[in-house]
């Protein structure tokens, strides 16, 4: 960018200089990965690329799909690690250093975070979001975005909305009720929205109800920029347009990539037919040239960035990433000096370490754990498998057998294979290969100390085979930095302090989106409603194989001193975690609430705070976390807005979902809440009225009073609309008098 180009641009000036040929050109890409600039006038274009979890920029030539080379970077483990470590400050500092990354290049938009929430474990694209939850992946979004943005870097929150499955993504519609909107599937947009406003977002392929992101007025205008106060730019996904004159109006800014002017002259069209308003464009046009003047100060050349530092923050996140499953025994850290150790599974000299797609970074280098282990211990390693085969060869499984058996310990690397998950397509199933589940059999068949390291971008299913090893550390696709990070957890260098971020089940079948995934005919109905992930599994009292929030520590941690305090509708938690262990270790404390008296459904408990905690043995400190009135807010179908009933909420604390160490009962005020009456109320609606009900009580005389209060049958006519009701001869309130009375209460 020259020189004369740095000076920041007088919007409103500008829009009123630009002629609507070039407004509506603005509204276009230039190319794959630039906005369009207007030389005449000294807007410059300015470049967004992928990551999200390094940066893809594309020196030559171009695509979305991650198909052609981009320059070196670090590759950061993608989100479903990152979320595994609970750890916004980490993902703040990884932010940052993705910012600077970006400055280096002269990027002005990093096209990420990806934080739709994983419906089913096999959307092909889980391994890009964070969590089945929108608190965590909201809290971690934000951390994210914050980090990054604070080098002058924007960001791209991707994809608005429901976008939970590859198969049809382009076309399907996510048919979903408000109220699971409002509550799963939108919140974590709202809070990185609200708590970081990112730059831009990016409008998802898919359509809602019917209606496609790229032009939902109601999704891009009323809910995110009316309702949460959204700043930024709405930019579509890669060819997510659909109208662009519809579009436009829903106040979808920017398309991309470049339509090649198609998009440009249906605006211009649209426009002069009267059918689309200037003021639209003047909107849209405003924000882009909003964004161009944000991004300039981050566009001067020659800014480097510390390669080895970032690969070292890249191995802390690994690190941090993976999730010790289990530990029989205490069968890690390994114990080293005493023999070789067992080191089977390509994945250890060849690691996955990110998923496929437009994701996909160019590292700076790649670590690997088998020379990890080698440079620390005596190892001998054996490949075991091919990795995208789907048949065992007979040789390796025999000379890792051999390894196996004089070993004191086998660790054996095990996952899905690269073509198993990507973006673009769904998982077929949730299994491993059947080849690599043979070889851990044959290996457990002579040698009890089994380690399995896993390598996936989203759960496979464990319970077949997982008695079989004594430990299990589940490493996600861990980053560029990844193999050294896990001989540091494996050695005990680094003590695992990872959790879950979405349920192990026992089994596919178990899960919420059976018969309901990935749809069909255009359609995926969301029939199981708020009930994703944890919410699910414990609805229907289902043993999971590990629930969220799980992983273990090779210290120990103990809860005591649980004290909440209360407002009108918020709540502090504080509480005492103590190392009880005889190692350093990091806990990651979860406070989830449940509302056992709300007059809607609610899910039997809902995380809505957690804190990280670093402890020597033997310390203890004193954890607060802050519970705000959405953390005890359900949406309220009928008053359309966030209520918090009066009445008694369950505090419940705990080390996962499914270990709960301590709870308590609080009482809040809540909000004074009316439910508003219509037609269609049913008698015992009215009667439950403050002020209707005082009307209708005084209302009903002789015999319908008597049935209405009937001890055995009064519940039956109660439940009858009283319209209905006004209706039946000798009825003491008349139709009109309902209708009336519907007015005046309301
Ligand atoms: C993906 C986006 C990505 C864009 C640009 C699309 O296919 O869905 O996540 O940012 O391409 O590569």
């Amino acid at each position: 960018m020259s020189e004369e180009r740095a000076a920041a641009l007088d919007v409103p000036t500008l829009v009123s200089a630009l002629t609507l040929e070039e407004k509506a050109g603005l509204l276009d890409g230039s190319d794959f990965w630039h906005t369009q600039g207007v030389e005449r006038l000294g807007i410059p274009a300015v470049m967004v690329t992928d990551g999200p979890h390094g940066l893809r920029k594309q020196a030559g030539e171009a695509d979305h799909v991650g198909l052609h080379d981009s320059v070196p970077a670090t590759c950061f483990p993608p989100a479903a690690g990152l979320a595994s470590t609970w750890n916004p400050d980490l993902l703040t500092r990884i932010g940052a250093a993705l910012g600077r990354e970006c400055r280096a290049e002269e990027v002005a938009v990093l096209l990420g975070p990806g934080i739709n929430m994983k419906r089913s474990p096999l959307c092909g694209r889980n391994f890009e979001y964070f969590s089945e939850d929108p608190n965590l992946a909201g809290e971690l979004g934000t951390a994210l975005v914050n980090g990054i943005q604070s080098e002058g870097v924007g960001t791209s929150l991707k994809h608005f909305a429901a976008n939970n499955q590859e198969t049809d993504r382009m076309t399907v519609s996510a048919d979903v009720d408000e109220r699971t909107l409002r509550e799963i599937y939108l919140p974590a947009f709202e809070r990185v929205v609200t708590g970081a406003q990112p730059w831009t977002v990016m409008c998802s392929y898919n359509r809602i109800n019917g209606v496609y992101a790229s032009e939902d007025r109601w999704l891009l205008t009323d809910v995110l920029r009316d309702e949460w106060g959204y700043q930024g730019l709405v930019v579509s996904d890669w060819g997510a347009v659909n109208e662009r004159d519809a579009g436009v109006h829903a106040g979808l800014d920017l398309e991309m990539p470049s339509s090649g002017g198609g998009g440009t002259t249906v605006i211009l069209d649209a426009v002069a037919a009267g059918t689309l308003s200037e003021k639209d464009v003047d909107l849209a046009v405003t924000r882009v040239l909003d964004l161009v003047n944000k991004a300039i100060p981050a566009l001067a050349p020659g800014q480097g960035f510390d390669v080895d530092a970032h690969h070292v923050l890249a191995r802390e996140a690994a690190a941090a990433s993976a999730v010790l499953l289990k530990n029989d025994g205490g069968l890690l850290p390994l114990a080293t000096g005493g023999g070789p150790i067992a080191v089977i599974g390509e994945f250890a000299r060849s690691p996955r370490f990110q998923g496929a797609g437009s994701s996909q970074v160019n590292p700076t280098r790649v670590d690997t754990a088998l020379d990890a282990l080698r440079a620390a211990t005596d190892v001998v390693f054996a490949p075991g498998f091919v990795i995208e085969s789907e048949q065992a060869d007979p040789a390796l499984v025999e000379a890792a057998v051999a390894a196996a058996r004089d070993a004191e310990v086998a660790v054996l690397f095990l996952g899905l294979p690269p073509s198993y998950e990507s973006e673009g397509y769904d998982r077929a199933h949730m299994d491993l290969p059947q080849h690599q589940i043979d070889l851990l059999n044959a290996v457990a068949d002579v040698n009890d100390n089994v380690a399995v390291v896993l390598s996936n971008g989203s759960v496979v299913t464990v319970a077949p085979w997982q008695h079989r090893a004594k430990a299990i550390l589940e490493g996600w696709l861990l980053g560029q930095a990844g193999g050294a990070a896990t001989a540091d957890l494996l050695l005990g260098v680094v003590n695992p302090a990872g959790k879950l971020a979405e349920t192990v089940p026992v089994r596919y079948a178990d899960n919420p989106t059976v018969g309901a995934f990935p749809g069909e005919h255009g359609h995926v109905r969301y029939g199981e409603g708020l009930l994703i992930g944890y919410r699910w599994y414990d609805a229907h009292q289902l043993d999971v194989a590990y629930p969220f929030g799980h992983g273990l520590s090779y210290t120990t941690f103990s809860y005591g001193d649980l004290d909440v305090t209360t407002g009108t509708d918020t709540a502090q938690v504080s509480l005492t975690v103590t190392n009880s262990g005889a190692r350093a270790g990091t806990e990651t404390v979860q406070v989830y609430v449940s509302d056992p008296q709300a007059s809607v459904y609610r899910p039997e408990q809902e995380l809505r705070g957690f804190a990280q905690v670093t402890l020597e043995p033997g310390e203890s400190k004193r954890v607060t976390v802050e519970l705000d009135r959405r953390a005890f807010a359900f949406w309220h179908p009928a008053l359309r807005n966030w209520t918090v009933e009066g009445g008694e909420f369950g505090i419940r604390v705990g080390s996962s979902s499914r270990d709960i160490r301590m709870d308590t009962t609080i009482t809040l005020e809540g909000d004074d809440v009316v439910t508003p009456l219509t037609v269609e109320s049913t008698a015992d609606a009215w009667l439950a009225h403050p002020a209707a009900g005082e009307w209708l009580r005084t209302s009903l005389t002789g015999a319908f009073h008597d049935m209405l209060f009937d001890p055995k049958n009064g519940q039956m006519m109660r439940a009858i609309p009283l319209v209905r009701l006004s209706r039946f001869p000798g009825f003491p309130v008349s139709e009109t008098q309902v209708t009336e009375a519907v007015q005046r209460f309301s």
